[in-house]
């Protein structure tokens, strides 16, 4: 079954064919964040206007990549939630549209769960039962997918999520968006016990996360430092940032893998492209015999291979849509609120 995707939640346009939820046929990303870098995070009403005169194009170049036509495409998958409304709603719209068209069947995705199938695009190995860490710039999540099309949240963000806390530190120590890649460059080339950052104890919910903290402690610590003439290593800085970081996901997901009995970690999100992170959990789960997946470096931010991955898994297990399929920016995923924060919002 070949499946077209498009995703549009936040600042990429993008555009993919996969065969059966695992083949890549295509995979078009056009990307605004050049664009949006001016402003130093995403504006909603201009990435909605760029969705707008990019997806036409996007949708038509995944196809040509494929060497398919539209006829020849099974079902239309598309992202409807969570994200920015305005450029979610260009993807759903176009998406109705094609279905509506064409007669094929309609299938939603939700960003989060989508991001976690990025894996099964690489891994064909992959299959649930296993435990997901997903970690993007809306969401940080532990959940353990019993099934394609079931997650059950084990811990999730109580505040700000990973790579929002890595943006708006990155933002507040001078580098350009998007801020987590030029913290992690900067990582590199850092001492990461060079200063001592806050770790959030999270009483009584003990794989929840909370970056808020850690985000105004940097930001705090940089304008001390700046009433006081005091220099700030920005590499030694991004380093300690990162190591806290790659330091609370990778604990939280080794103790959720042991307590709740899974061998196999996924990671996906942005966030999964840090190196440090990478690194650290690797480390970990050599270390526990906890076997791990990872997306290459191309996946782990948003694209519509993993959306059609996912969209795969929900048609066999019956999600559908008709043209009544809304675009929402934040959406219940088993039992609570996943509100989208967003990668690098410009506010
Ligand atoms: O998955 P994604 O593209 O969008 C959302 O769904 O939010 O994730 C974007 C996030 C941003 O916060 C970005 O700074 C972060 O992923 N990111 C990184 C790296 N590459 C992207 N964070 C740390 N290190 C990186 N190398
Ligand atoms: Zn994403």
């Amino acid at each position: 079954m070949r499946i077209l995707a498009i995703e549009s939640s936040c600042d990429e346009t993008a555009a993919a064919v996969v065969e059966d939820g695992r083949c890549v046929l295509s995979n078009v990303i056009a990307s605004q964040a050049e664009e949006h870098k001016q402003y130093g995070g995403v504006v909603p009403e201009l990435a909605s206007r760029r969705h707008c005169e990019n997806i036409l194009y996007v949708v038509e170049e995944a196809l040509r990549q494929a060497d398919m036509t539209l006829d020849e495409v099974d079902a239309i998958g598309v992202t409807f939630a969570p994200g920015l409304i305005g450029a979610l709603l260009v993807g759903v719209s176009f998406a109705k549209g094609l279905a509506l068209a064409t007669g094929k069947p309609l299938i939603p995705v939700h960003h989060t769960e989508g991001h976690a199938a990025a894996n099964y695009l690489l891994h064909p190995e992959l299959k649930p039962p296993y435990l997901a860490l997903i970690v993007s710039g809306g969401h940080t999540r532990i959940a353990a997918v019993t099934d394609y099309t079931v997650f059950e949240t084990i811990g999730r963000t109580r505040d700000d999520a990973a790579g929002e806390c890595f943006d708006k530190c990155a933002r507040a120590m001078s580098f350009p968006y998007p801020g987590g890649l030029h913290v992690d460059r900067a990582a590199q080339q850092g001492n990461p016990c060079a200063y001592t950052l806050p770790r959030p104890k999270m009483e009584g919910s003990p794989y929840d996360f909370s970056f808020s903290g850690l985000k105004t402690a940097v930001i705090n610590m940089l304008h001390h430092a700046e009433q006081v003439h005091e220099e700030i290593d920005r590499n030694d800085l991004a380093a300690s940032l990162q190591e806290n970081i790659a330091s609370v996901l990778t604990e939280k997901a080794i103790a959720a893998a042991k307590e709740y009995g899974y061998k196999t970690i996924a990671l996906s999100g942005g966030v999964s492209a840090n190196s440090g992170v990478r690194q650290k959990l690797l480390q970990a789960c050599e270390k526990e015999g906890i076997t791990l997946y990872m997306p290459t470096i191309e996946l782990c931010g948003d694209n519509a291979a993993m959306i059609a991955s996912q969209a795969y898994y929900n048609y066999l297990a019956g999600i559908t849509a008709d043209e009544s399929l809304n675009a929402m920016a934040s959406k219940e995923l088993h039992g609570e609120s996943v509100a989208f924060v967003g990668k690098g919002s410009s506010d």
